[in-house]
């Protein structure tokens, strides 16, 4: 049987991955494709703990933050219960709302990225996208956007963040452009136009 597609969505916070992931299923359900989505952090216990520290219920530092990443990566794409690499070769595409290339740039902005990227070694080695999109979100639109989804006080400190993890992004495709499949979108349209582009650049892939 012919393994399932991965596609891995990445952009900075509020870029419309969950969005634009939604609209590629709907369309690929219709025409008939297995398909299942998921993010990271998962909702697996490593995963929980993530979301407590990002919510400030636990305190650590940035390596432990981005170690258990790794270690939350890893469970998801292994784990014998919704794990992601049994449905791949079971012939099941799954696009992901977030994978390794999220570590790369938002870990990375306190410390290096080689260190991130070693990190992240094993699960590049177990399974790499068929493709990697980058929704490309202008970071004054995301803000704007999160400050009418979330209360947020800083959010000029959001910003500069948000511009930060966008320029790491940048950085990570150029380092890695010879090993990953890496398709970047203009984020700052209307969705139906983002779909359309996302369709034209995945479509091959399903012919
Ligand atoms: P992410 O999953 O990357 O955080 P979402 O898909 O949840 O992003 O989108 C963040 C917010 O922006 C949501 O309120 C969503 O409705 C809105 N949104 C998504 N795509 C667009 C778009 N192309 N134009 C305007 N608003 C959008
Ligand atoms: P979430 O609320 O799911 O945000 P979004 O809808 O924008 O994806 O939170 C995910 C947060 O976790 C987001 O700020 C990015 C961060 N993150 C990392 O720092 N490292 C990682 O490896 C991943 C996958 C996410």
């Amino acid at each position: 049987m012919d393994k399932g597609n991965f596609i891995a969505f990445e952009g900075i916070d509020g870029s419309g991955k969950s969005t634009q992931i939604a609209l590629l299923s709907d369309r690929l359900k219709e025409m008939g494709i297995v398909c299942y989505t998921t993010r990271e952090p998962t909702d697996s216990p490593i995963g929980s703990m993530i979301h407590q520290i990002m919510m400030g219920r636990i305190k650590t530092d940035n390596k432990t933050i981005a170690a258990l990443f790794v270690a939350d990566r890893i469970d998801h794409l292994l784990n014998d219960v919704d794990g992601i690499v049994p449905k791949i070769n079971e012939g099941t595409t799954v696009l992901t709302d977030r994978y390794y290339f999220s570590s790369y740039a938002y870990h990375s902005v306190d410390m290096s990225m080689d260190w991130v990227i070693k990190a992240n070694e094993q699960s590049s080695q177990i399974l790499r996208p068929t493709v990697n999109i980058f929704i490309d979100l202008d970071p004054d639109l995301a803000v704007e956007r999160i400050s009418k989804n979330r209360f947020h006080q800083e959010l000029f400190e959001e910003k500069s963040r948000l511009i930060k993890v966008r320029e790491n992004y940048q950085k990570a495709f150029e380092k890695l452009k010879d090993e990953e499949n890496i398709i970047v979108v203009n984020g700052n349209q209307d969705t139906k136009k983002i779909s359309d582009e996302i369709w034209e650049k995945v479509k091959p892939y399903f012919q």
